[in-house]
Protein backbone atom coordinates (compact mmCIF):
# COMPACT_ATOMS: atom_id res chain seq x y z
CA UNK A 1 0.00 0.00 0.00
CA UNK A 2 1.29 3.14 -0.87
CA UNK A 3 2.34 5.53 2.28
CA UNK A 4 -0.52 8.17 2.43
CA UNK A 5 0.92 11.75 2.31
CA UNK A 6 0.06 15.04 3.81
CA UNK A 7 0.51 18.77 1.91
CA UNK A 8 1.51 21.49 4.45
CA UNK A 9 1.31 25.45 3.41
CA UNK A 10 3.41 27.36 5.23
CA UNK A 11 3.03 31.59 4.83
CA UNK A 12 5.31 34.00 5.76
CA UNK A 13 2.97 36.61 6.81
CA UNK A 14 6.34 39.39 6.53
CA UNK A 15 6.28 41.57 3.74
CA UNK A 16 10.05 40.62 4.75
CA UNK A 17 12.17 38.16 3.54
CA UNK A 18 13.75 37.46 7.09
CA UNK A 19 13.24 36.19 10.59
CA UNK A 20 9.70 34.84 10.07
CA UNK A 21 10.75 33.34 6.60
CA UNK A 22 13.93 31.52 8.47
CA UNK A 23 11.27 30.12 10.90
CA UNK A 24 8.71 28.80 8.88
CA UNK A 25 10.85 27.36 6.42
CA UNK A 26 12.59 25.71 9.38
CA UNK A 27 9.31 24.55 10.62
CA UNK A 28 8.44 22.95 7.18
CA UNK A 29 11.89 21.31 6.74
CA UNK A 30 10.48 19.52 10.26
CA UNK A 31 7.33 18.83 8.87
CA UNK A 32 9.07 16.80 6.05
CA UNK A 33 11.66 14.98 8.09
CA UNK A 34 8.58 13.06 9.48
CA UNK A 35 8.63 11.07 6.21
CA UNK A 36 4.83 11.86 5.06
CA UNK A 37 4.77 15.49 4.60
CA UNK A 38 4.91 17.55 1.22
CA UNK A 39 5.61 21.18 1.37
CA UNK A 40 4.61 24.66 -0.05
CA UNK A 41 5.98 27.71 1.01
CA UNK A 42 4.45 31.29 0.21
CA UNK A 43 5.66 34.64 1.52
CA UNK A 44 2.61 37.21 1.48
CA UNK A 45 5.21 39.87 0.18
CA UNK A 46 5.24 38.57 -2.97
CA UNK A 47 1.56 39.05 -3.96
CA UNK A 48 -0.93 42.07 -4.26
CA UNK A 49 -3.17 41.80 -1.49
CA UNK A 50 -5.34 45.05 -1.35
CA UNK A 51 -6.65 45.79 1.95
CA UNK A 52 -10.59 44.76 2.94
CA UNK A 53 -13.17 47.38 2.10
CA UNK A 54 -15.49 45.20 4.39
CA UNK A 55 -18.10 44.91 1.56
CA UNK A 56 -19.14 41.63 2.45
CA UNK A 57 -19.40 40.48 -0.77
CA UNK A 58 -17.51 37.63 -0.23
CA UNK A 59 -20.00 36.18 2.47
CA UNK A 60 -22.17 35.34 -0.07
CA UNK A 61 -25.39 36.89 1.72
CA UNK A 62 -26.41 39.55 -0.85
CA UNK A 63 -24.44 39.55 -3.50
CA UNK A 64 -23.51 35.61 -5.08
CA UNK A 65 -20.05 34.78 -4.26
CA UNK A 66 -19.89 31.65 -6.48
CA UNK A 67 -17.43 33.27 -9.09
CA UNK A 68 -14.66 31.09 -6.96
CA UNK A 69 -12.58 31.61 -4.28
CA UNK A 70 -11.51 35.40 -4.42
CA UNK A 71 -11.74 38.95 -2.98
CA UNK A 72 -15.09 40.72 -5.10
CA UNK A 73 -14.16 43.83 -4.16
CA UNK A 74 -10.47 44.24 -5.69
CA UNK A 75 -8.40 42.20 -8.13
CA UNK A 76 -6.03 40.92 -5.98
CA UNK A 77 -4.42 37.62 -5.33
CA UNK A 78 -6.27 36.31 -2.13
CA UNK A 79 -7.79 33.90 -3.95
CA UNK A 80 -4.80 32.54 -5.24
CA UNK A 81 -3.28 32.30 -1.63
CA UNK A 82 -7.08 30.81 -0.41
CA UNK A 83 -6.69 27.85 -2.85
CA UNK A 84 -3.52 27.09 -1.63
CA UNK A 85 -5.16 27.42 2.07
CA UNK A 86 -7.60 25.14 0.84
CA UNK A 87 -5.62 22.61 -1.18
CA UNK A 88 -3.60 21.98 2.02
CA UNK A 89 -3.64 19.62 5.05
CA UNK A 90 -2.68 21.62 7.13
CA UNK A 91 -1.13 25.31 7.70
CA UNK A 92 2.29 26.50 9.55
CA UNK A 93 1.13 30.32 9.43
CA UNK A 94 4.20 32.35 10.91
CA UNK A 95 3.71 36.67 11.34
CA UNK A 96 6.08 39.19 12.73
CA UNK A 97 5.42 41.31 15.80
CA UNK A 98 4.44 44.75 14.72
CA UNK A 99 3.25 47.34 17.17
CA UNK A 100 2.39 44.35 19.80
CA UNK A 101 0.10 42.47 18.05
CA UNK A 102 -0.17 41.26 14.45
CA UNK A 103 1.85 42.94 11.19
CA UNK A 104 -0.83 44.39 8.40
CA UNK A 105 0.09 42.33 5.69
CA UNK A 106 -1.26 39.12 8.04
CA UNK A 107 -3.97 40.41 8.53
CA UNK A 108 -4.97 41.29 4.98
CA UNK A 109 -4.84 37.40 4.34
CA UNK A 110 -6.77 36.46 7.45
CA UNK A 111 -10.00 39.26 6.69
CA UNK A 112 -10.01 37.85 3.15
CA UNK A 113 -10.19 34.22 4.85
CA UNK A 114 -13.61 35.04 5.15
CA UNK A 115 -15.31 32.73 2.68
CA UNK A 116 -14.44 30.00 4.79
CA UNK A 117 -15.92 31.17 7.93
CA UNK A 118 -18.81 29.95 9.62
CA UNK A 119 -21.17 33.17 8.48
CA UNK A 120 -20.61 32.47 4.79
CA UNK A 121 -22.51 31.16 2.15
CA UNK A 122 -20.88 29.95 0.26
CA UNK A 123 -19.88 26.47 -1.57
CA UNK A 124 -16.67 27.36 0.43
CA UNK A 125 -17.74 27.04 4.19
CA UNK A 126 -16.13 25.35 6.47
CA UNK A 127 -13.17 24.40 3.93
CA UNK A 128 -10.48 24.56 6.36
CA UNK A 129 -12.50 23.00 9.01
CA UNK A 130 -10.22 20.29 11.36
CA UNK A 131 -6.76 20.88 9.64
CA UNK A 132 -4.46 21.97 11.90
CA UNK A 133 -2.55 25.20 12.34
CA UNK A 134 1.01 25.42 13.47
CA UNK A 135 1.62 29.20 15.10
CA UNK A 136 4.46 31.31 14.44
CA UNK A 137 5.19 34.68 16.31
CA UNK A 138 8.52 36.26 15.77
CA UNK A 139 9.56 39.09 18.08
CA UNK A 140 12.32 41.81 18.11
CA UNK A 141 11.23 41.10 22.19
CA UNK A 142 11.18 38.89 24.67
CA UNK A 143 7.67 39.06 25.49
CA UNK A 144 7.26 42.07 23.00
CA UNK A 145 3.95 40.90 21.64
CA UNK A 146 4.30 37.20 20.44
CA UNK A 147 1.60 35.88 22.47
CA UNK A 148 -0.64 38.71 21.58
CA UNK A 149 0.04 37.58 17.42
CA UNK A 150 -0.68 33.84 18.97
CA UNK A 151 -4.14 34.82 20.07
CA UNK A 152 -5.24 36.06 17.17
CA UNK A 153 -3.82 33.59 14.46
CA UNK A 154 -5.27 31.09 17.04
CA UNK A 155 -8.45 32.00 17.69
CA UNK A 156 -8.73 33.11 13.57
CA UNK A 157 -7.41 29.21 13.48
CA UNK A 158 -10.36 28.54 15.61
CA UNK A 159 -12.82 30.49 13.86
CA UNK A 160 -12.06 28.76 10.12
CA UNK A 161 -12.84 25.21 12.36
CA UNK A 162 -8.94 24.50 12.27
CA UNK A 163 -7.12 22.77 15.13
CA UNK A 164 -4.40 25.02 16.42
CA UNK A 165 -0.89 22.70 17.27
CA UNK A 166 1.47 23.98 20.16
CA UNK A 167 5.41 22.91 20.00
CA UNK A 168 4.67 20.08 22.25
CA UNK A 169 8.44 19.27 23.19
CA UNK A 170 9.99 15.80 21.58
CA UNK A 171 13.13 13.55 21.99
CA UNK A 172 15.09 15.19 19.08
CA UNK A 173 13.78 19.03 20.65
CA UNK A 174 13.15 18.79 23.94
CA UNK A 175 12.96 21.55 26.49
CA UNK A 176 13.07 24.09 27.32
CA UNK A 177 11.81 25.50 24.22
CA UNK A 178 10.88 29.77 23.74
CA UNK A 179 7.45 29.11 24.10
CA UNK A 180 4.29 26.70 24.99
CA UNK A 181 1.56 27.53 23.60
CA UNK A 182 2.64 28.24 20.16
CA UNK A 183 6.44 28.87 18.51
CA UNK A 184 7.13 32.84 19.97
CA UNK A 185 10.70 33.46 19.07
CA UNK A 186 12.94 36.53 19.75
CA UNK A 187 15.86 37.93 18.52
CA UNK A 188 16.43 40.22 21.34
CA UNK A 189 20.12 38.08 22.14
CA UNK A 190 21.23 38.59 18.22
CA UNK A 191 24.30 40.12 17.68
CA UNK A 192 22.27 42.28 15.00
CA UNK A 193 18.69 42.08 16.37
CA UNK A 194 17.16 42.87 12.98
CA UNK A 195 19.33 40.80 11.05
CA UNK A 196 17.17 38.35 8.63
CA UNK A 197 18.69 34.98 10.87
CA UNK A 198 18.29 36.45 13.93
CA UNK A 199 16.76 33.55 15.85
CA UNK A 200 19.21 30.98 15.28
CA UNK A 201 21.78 29.54 17.66
CA UNK A 202 24.60 30.99 15.74
CA UNK A 203 23.36 34.72 15.64
CA UNK A 204 22.76 34.44 19.26
CA UNK A 205 25.09 36.72 21.35
CA UNK A 206 25.74 35.42 24.45
CA UNK A 207 27.42 31.83 25.16
CA UNK A 208 25.95 29.39 25.49
CA UNK A 209 23.47 30.49 22.45
CA UNK A 210 20.42 29.73 24.76
CA UNK A 211 17.95 32.14 23.00
CA UNK A 212 18.63 30.63 19.56
CA UNK A 213 18.17 27.11 20.87
CA UNK A 214 15.01 27.56 22.74
CA UNK A 215 13.74 29.39 19.85
CA UNK A 216 14.81 26.77 16.77
CA UNK A 217 13.50 23.48 19.18
CA UNK A 218 9.53 25.60 19.49
CA UNK A 219 9.97 26.13 15.64
CA UNK A 220 10.92 22.67 14.21
CA UNK A 221 8.43 21.15 16.77
CA UNK A 222 5.60 23.05 15.31
CA UNK A 223 6.85 21.64 12.07
CA UNK A 224 6.48 18.08 13.20
CA UNK A 225 3.30 18.29 15.33
CA UNK A 226 1.58 20.07 12.62
CA UNK A 227 2.63 17.61 9.68
CA UNK A 228 1.17 14.42 12.28
CA UNK A 229 -2.18 16.80 13.27
CA UNK A 230 -2.46 16.42 9.64
CA UNK A 231 -2.36 13.24 8.73
CA UNK A 232 -4.68 12.26 12.01
CA UNK A 233 -7.24 14.46 10.25
CA UNK A 234 -6.73 12.91 6.86
CA UNK A 235 -6.68 9.61 7.69
CA UNK A 236 -9.50 9.83 10.89
CA UNK A 237 -11.71 11.37 8.41
CA UNK A 238 -11.31 8.44 5.88
CA UNK A 239 -12.10 6.28 8.47
CA UNK A 240 -15.00 7.85 9.95
CA UNK A 241 -16.13 8.17 6.36
CA UNK A 242 -15.58 4.05 5.49
CA UNK A 243 -17.22 3.54 8.95
CA UNK A 244 -20.42 5.69 8.48
CA UNK A 245 -19.35 8.35 11.56
CA UNK A 246 -20.69 11.45 10.06
CA UNK A 247 -19.31 14.81 10.61
CA UNK A 248 -22.02 17.31 11.61
CA UNK A 249 -23.38 18.96 8.82
CA UNK A 250 -22.85 23.04 8.93
CA UNK A 251 -24.74 25.69 7.65
CA UNK A 252 -25.13 29.51 9.03
CA UNK A 253 -28.85 29.90 9.36
CA UNK A 254 -31.69 28.06 8.42
CA UNK A 255 -33.47 30.86 7.80
CA UNK A 256 -32.71 33.12 5.92
CA UNK A 257 -34.36 36.77 4.71
CA UNK A 258 -32.98 37.94 1.30
CA UNK A 259 -34.01 37.25 -1.94
CA UNK A 260 -31.10 34.86 -2.74
CA UNK A 261 -29.76 36.04 -6.59
CA UNK A 262 -30.39 33.90 -9.28
CA UNK A 263 -27.74 30.37 -9.34
CA UNK A 264 -26.04 31.68 -6.15
CA UNK A 265 -24.88 29.17 -3.58
CA UNK A 266 -27.65 30.39 -1.43
CA UNK A 267 -30.71 29.43 -3.98
CA UNK A 268 -29.17 26.17 -4.16
CA UNK A 269 -29.18 25.96 -0.29
CA UNK A 270 -32.77 26.69 -0.71
CA UNK A 271 -33.07 24.63 -3.23
CA UNK A 272 -31.95 21.66 -1.27
CA UNK A 273 -34.25 22.53 1.50
CA UNK A 274 -31.68 23.52 3.97
CA UNK A 275 -32.32 27.52 4.49
CA UNK A 276 -35.65 28.31 4.38
CA UNK A 277 -36.66 31.81 2.48
CA UNK A 278 -38.67 33.90 5.36
CA UNK A 279 -39.78 37.08 4.27
CA UNK A 280 -38.43 39.83 6.93
CA UNK A 281 -41.10 40.33 9.18
CA UNK A 282 -41.83 36.91 10.04
CA UNK A 283 -38.20 36.33 11.24
C1 LIG B 1 6.85 48.53 12.57
C2 LIG B 1 7.49 47.50 13.46
C3 LIG B 1 6.96 47.30 14.71
C4 LIG B 1 7.52 46.33 15.56
N1 LIG B 1 6.96 46.13 16.77
C5 LIG B 1 7.44 45.15 17.57
C6 LIG B 1 6.83 44.88 18.81
O1 LIG B 1 5.84 45.50 19.22
N2 LIG B 1 7.33 43.88 19.56
C7 LIG B 1 8.42 43.15 19.18
O2 LIG B 1 8.82 42.24 19.90
N3 LIG B 1 9.03 43.39 18.00
C8 LIG B 1 8.56 44.35 17.17
N4 LIG B 1 9.17 44.60 15.96
C9 LIG B 1 10.32 43.80 15.55
C10 LIG B 1 9.95 42.64 14.63
O3 LIG B 1 8.97 41.82 15.19
C11 LIG B 1 11.17 41.81 14.35
O4 LIG B 1 12.10 42.62 13.65
C12 LIG B 1 10.88 40.57 13.51
O5 LIG B 1 12.08 39.90 13.31
C13 LIG B 1 10.26 40.93 12.18
O6 LIG B 1 10.09 39.77 11.41
P1 LIG B 1 10.88 39.62 10.03
O7 LIG B 1 12.32 39.59 10.38
O8 LIG B 1 10.39 38.33 9.46
O9 LIG B 1 10.49 40.76 9.17
C14 LIG B 1 8.65 45.58 15.13
C15 LIG B 1 9.17 45.80 13.85
C16 LIG B 1 8.61 46.74 13.01
C17 LIG B 1 9.17 46.94 11.63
Amino acid sequence: MEKPKVKILGINGSARRANTEFAVKEALKAAEKMGFAETEYVSLGDYKLVPCVGCMKCFGWQHPADGGLECYEFHDDAGLLLRKMMQSDGLIFGAPVYVVGLNSLSKILMEKAHMFGPMSFTRYSGAMRYKPAGIIAVGGGDSGGQEIVGIELRTWATGLGMISVGPWPTRTDPNPQCSTYGAFPTTTDAINVYAKSGITKEATRTVPPTQGSRNMRAIRNTGRHTAYAAMLTKMGKQACEASGVMEPEIIPFPRYSIKPKRGSWLEQLMKEGKVEYVPKKKI
